[in-house]
């Protein structure tokens, strides 16, 4: 097989959490221009508006729906926007995710549950309707999940965060294995450090510029980086795998320190 059919994602129906900003923009763009009908889901309806124009404007297909990730309700409404638009969603991208700062003895319970709620449930939720939804539509499915390297090794100031994404990381194994004979993958890329709004502040600053320095490949990750693992999971490339978690990192995890 020639590697554009492989990859190629038309005949897809992608749902895009978190489309508003950085690492899930970029997503759905890619989705969009690999043949993929998107629905970009956000809170912030200004911003999805504009990526949609900029999608169609490129010849692709995509639709917005406005959402809370928290909100249960506008979760079945934006799987029954996307169906009404484009039909059953067979991508769903688990992307949409706030970060803390806290050291843990400062960490506030309400911190704990929020990044927690949007970070973990949220993503076990939005899987947990799609996967229905695929099943009931008797479709194949594949199912991304975002999780993040320090679902595997932390550092300090971000124990809410680091436990929720070695959450995901389980959740995506344990729906994998229970999905696996229903014809639903689910997968997860683990990236590394990637600038955007959620880490800017920080990773600009001294110790941004430290963690950067400890990079085996020497920087940050950059727009188009986890391009091949999100088209490889969402393809028929990646038919064969499920339960997977995909590093990319420019090798931080693998290093001792
Ligand atoms: N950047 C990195 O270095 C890095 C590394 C590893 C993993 N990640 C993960 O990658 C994902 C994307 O992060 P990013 O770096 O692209 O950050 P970002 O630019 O801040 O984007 C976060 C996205 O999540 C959405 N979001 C947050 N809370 C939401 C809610 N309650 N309901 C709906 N949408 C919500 C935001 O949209 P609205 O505010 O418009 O709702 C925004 O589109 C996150 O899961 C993050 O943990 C990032």
């Amino acid at each position: 097989m020639k590697a554009a059919d492989m990859f190629d994602l038309k005949g897809e129906v992608a749902l895009v959490t978190g489309a508003s900003s950085g690492l899930g923009l970029r997503f759905a763009e890619v989705l969009a221009a690999n043949g993929a009908r998107v629905v970009l889901v956000a809170r912030r309806a200004e911003r999805l508006r504009a990526l949609r124009e900029k999608i169609e404007a490129a010849g692709g297909k995509a639709a917005t729906v406005e959402a809370d990730v928290l909100d249960r309700r506008a979760m079945t409404q934006a799987f029954d926007a996307a169906e009404k638009a484009f039909g059953t969603v067979s991508i769903l991208v688990n992307n949409a995710g706030i970060a803390h700062t806290d050291r843990a003895l400062d960490l506030s319970e309400q911190t704990w549950r929020s990044v927690l709620a949007t970070n973990l449930d949220a993503v076990f939720f939005w899987a947990q309707e799609g996967a229905r939804r695929m099943v009931t539509a008797g479709a194949h499915g594949s199912i991304i999940n975002i999780a993040s390297v320090v679902g595997f090794g932390v550092s300090k100031g971000i124990a809410a965060y680091a436990v929720a994404k070695a959450g995901v990381v389980q959740a995506t194994k344990a729906l994998a294995l229970e999905l696996a004979s229903r014809g639903v993958r689910v997968n997860a890329i683990a990236p590394g450090w990637f600038m955007t709004e959620i880490n800017e502040d920080f990773l600009k600053s001294e110790k941004g510029q430290d963690i950067k320095r400890g990079i085996p490949m020497g920087r940050f990750g950059e727009s188009g980086d986890l391009d091949g693992a999100l088209l490889l999971l969402a393809s028929k490339a990646g038919r064969y795998m499920t339960g997977a978690t995909i590093l990319v990192d420019g090798g931080q995890v693998v290093q001792l320190r």
